[in-house]
Order: structure tokens, then C-alpha cells, then sequence
């Protein structure tokens, strides 16, 4: 097999941030995901619920392709009738009095913010170094703030100096 004929490894072109496990999903269908090495696996997992639809949702198909040949992004510096929608929308399913949605494009974003609002709502209380109460070991996302709010020594080698979420 010449270098052409091999399969492209992500590994090969990516930064070594993630420990891949050994099973390559090609397609999705439904609930079921299929693999380089010809396997159909139950898929229970969702794609880190984007796919909680399951695969090729027909529903979620359409809006896709409608909204992409409508309009495909515009920065939220100004107003979109189809974002406010999708806030209505997720402020109707939250909890009662949960009615404001802050948009973010990850989980490490979101985690961010939380605990820039969990500082902001201190500090409007008069708490000059708010604390904020980090677990050990556990995984919030790769930014400073999340990572520094991780506990995880391992993960935090060599991105020092951390966030500090102690009391000064
Ligand atoms: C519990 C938890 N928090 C935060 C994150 C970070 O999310 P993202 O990779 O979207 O930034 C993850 C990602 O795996 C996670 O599992």
C-alpha cells in the first residue's frame, strides 16, 4: 500500500490533546453508529448529546439545511429572530424562573461562565474574593478557569501558573 492508499489517521494531523479510543465511527444512523471496521454499535452515548435527535433526524435535517440556505451565522452583535426562537424555546423547557439564555459553543465556555457569574454575583454582595468550590479529579474543560477548577494535577502540569479559586 503506497502512502496515498492509506486511510488518513486523525492523529497524524491533530495536536495529542485527546486519548482516542480504538474504534472509528464513519455514520450515523438513528440510535446506531457505524464503524471503519464494519461494526453497528448501539450508540447511547448521543455525540456528547448533539446527536440526542439520534443520526439523520429528519426534523433536525431541515432546519439545518433551511437555516444554512437561509442565512448560516451572524454574530450575535446583532439581533436574529431564529436565536431569540431557540431562546424562547429553551427558556419554555428550564426551570421556572430560569428565563435568560447566554449562548456559548462548548462546554468549557459554559463552565466559564458559570463561574464568572458565580464571582459577579459575590462581588455584588459585597464578597470581596468569592470562593468557588472545585472538586479533585473532576473534568471541566480545557480553558484556564476550567482547567484550574479541575483538581487534577496530571492535566494541570505545565499550564501553571493556574486560576486561583481560594480566598486570598
Ligand atoms: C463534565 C464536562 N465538563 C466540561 C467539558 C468540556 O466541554 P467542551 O469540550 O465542549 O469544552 C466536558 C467535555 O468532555 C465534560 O465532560
Amino acid at each position: 500500500m503506497t502512502a496515498d492508499q492509506m486511510p488518513l489517521r486523525e492523529s497524524d494531523w491533530t495536536v495529542p490533546v485527546y486519548a482516542q479510543l480504538p474504534v472509528e465511527p464513519i455514520r450515523g444512523d438513528g440510535v446506531y453508529i457505524e464503524t471503519r471496521d464494519g461494526r453497528r454499535i448501539l450508540g447511547l452515548y448521543g455525540g456528547h448529546a448533539v446527536a440526542c435527535l439520534g443520526y439523520g433526524h429528519p426534523g433536525l435535517l431541515d432546519a439545518l439545511r433551511t437555516q444554512a440556505e437561509t442565512l448560516l451565522f451572524q454574530s450575535n452583535a446583532v439581533p436574529m429572530a431564529v436565536r431569540a426562537e431557540a431562546c424562547r424555546a429553551l427558556a419554555a423547557f428550564a426551570p421556572e424562573g430560569l428565563n435568560r439564555v447566554f449562548l456559548v459553543n462548548s462546554g468549557a465556555e459554559a463552565n466559564e461562565a458559570a463561574i464568572k457569574l458565580a464571582r459577579l454575583y459575590g462581588h455584588q454582595r459585597g464578597i470581596q474574593n468569592p470562593a468557588i468550590v472545585v472538586m479533585e479529579n473532576a473534568f471541566h474543560g480545557r480553558t484556564m478557569a476550567t482547567l484550574s477548577a479541575s483538581g487534577n494535577r496530571k492535566i494541570q502540569a505545565g499550564f501553571e501558573p493556574l486560576v486561583s479559586y481560594h480566598r486570598a
